[in-house]
């Protein structure tokens, strides 16, 4: 099997003691060609969401019986061509919810209270005269509405985060969550215009399909609050950056918080010359313990199919 990016040596070290294993242990990303040569003769492949299985990778990988992601989103694979092929394929789910939902919330808090923009400005020696009452004013994060759009596992644990901040927590979704889930994370459920409309935090948390491509556009930031935030640790794509770009020139909303980009790490240049946006390179789920878990449970989906078991994680 093969490992296609640098993972923690010990998971490394398990999976080599059931498999022959092929590590990518120097991290350098590989395109589809490269990708395609290191697949000849694997029957699984532990990836990342920078691997791109499509029909065309398949059709040249005929051993290829199981693709096990080490990511809870699974975009970057035609799955509906895996199952046709009979590939399986896993995804980590659960091990990295609150890690994400912290760094939302970091986002989320950094954007409102200007924390990156301050850092460099103190950074630069811009810093001259100690106190102004009227300095580097932000929001209030506290009692203002947070608007989850996507409640899944992630949305739901950034709900309940805001208890902690005594705010008031709208969310949309595909479906309505139970009532003792609603109540749990002290979310109410409204449409996606009324979310826009009153939210003074939007988050965007939805898995990234067609569906949810450019989600949030220029129409839809027509539809917040100019004084509002908004806030994608999701996946690129879901917003759409150059409305976004434009959004955030013209103050049509007061500030962005972004981990991630369509095409990343290429980012719209727009944003490199805003201040009113805060930016980290898809962190999301980066803290060692859950980098570690995802990688354990990534592993242990692969060791299942390949020894002829389920997946603890099955997408297909
Ligand atoms: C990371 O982006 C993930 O989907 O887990």
């Amino acid at each position: 099997m093969l490992i296609t990016r640098g993972v923690f040596e010990e998971v490394a070290a398990g999976l080599a003691g059931k498999f022959e294993v092929e590590h990518n242990s120097a991290d350098q990303p590989w395109g589809p060609e490269e990708l395609a040569r290191h697949l000849q003769g694997k029957h699984g492949a532990l990836a990342t969401v920078m691997d791109r299985f499509d029909e065309a990778l398949l059709a040249r990988c005929p051993d290829l019986q199981v693709i096990s992601n080490i990511a809870v989103g699974y975009n970057n694979i035609d799955v509906a061509a895996c199952t046709k092929r009979g590939i399986r394929v896993t995804n980590t789910p659960g091990v990295l919810d609150d890690t994400t939902a912290d760094l939302t919330f970091a986002l989320l808090m950094a954007a409102a209270r200007r924390i990156a923009e301050g850092d460099a400005y103190v950074r630069a020696g811009d810093w001259k005269i100690a106190f102004g009452v009227q300095y580097f004013l932000g929001q209030d994060l506290h009692h203002a509405t947070l608007g989850i759009i996507g409640m899944g596992r992630i949305g739901q644990a950034v709900a309940r985060r805001a208890r902690g901040f005594d705010m008031r927590v709208l969310y949309n979704n595909r479906t309505r969550l139970a009532s003792e889930d609603e109540q749990r994370c002290n979310a109410s459920y409204v449409d996606q215009d009324t979310l826009l409309a009153e939210a003074d935090f939007v988050v965007v948390m939805a898995p990234y399909s067609p569906a949810t491509h450019h989600l949030i556009g220029a129409a839809e930031i027509a539809k917040m609050k100019p004084t509002a935030i908004l806030v994608n640790s999701a996946r690129g794509g879901i917003v759409d950056d150059a409305a976004l770009v434009e959004a955030l020139k013209a103050r049509r909303i007061a500030g962005a918080g972004l981990d991630v980009f369509e095409g990343e790490p290429k980012l719209n240049p727009g944003y490199l010359a805003l201040r009113n946006v805060v930016m980290t390179p898809h962190v999301g789920s980066a803290s060692r313990a859950t980098r570690l878990a995802m990688c354990n449970t990534a592993a242990a989906n692969m060791s299942a199919v390949l020894e002829g078991r389920d997946p603890p994680n099955p997408v297909n």
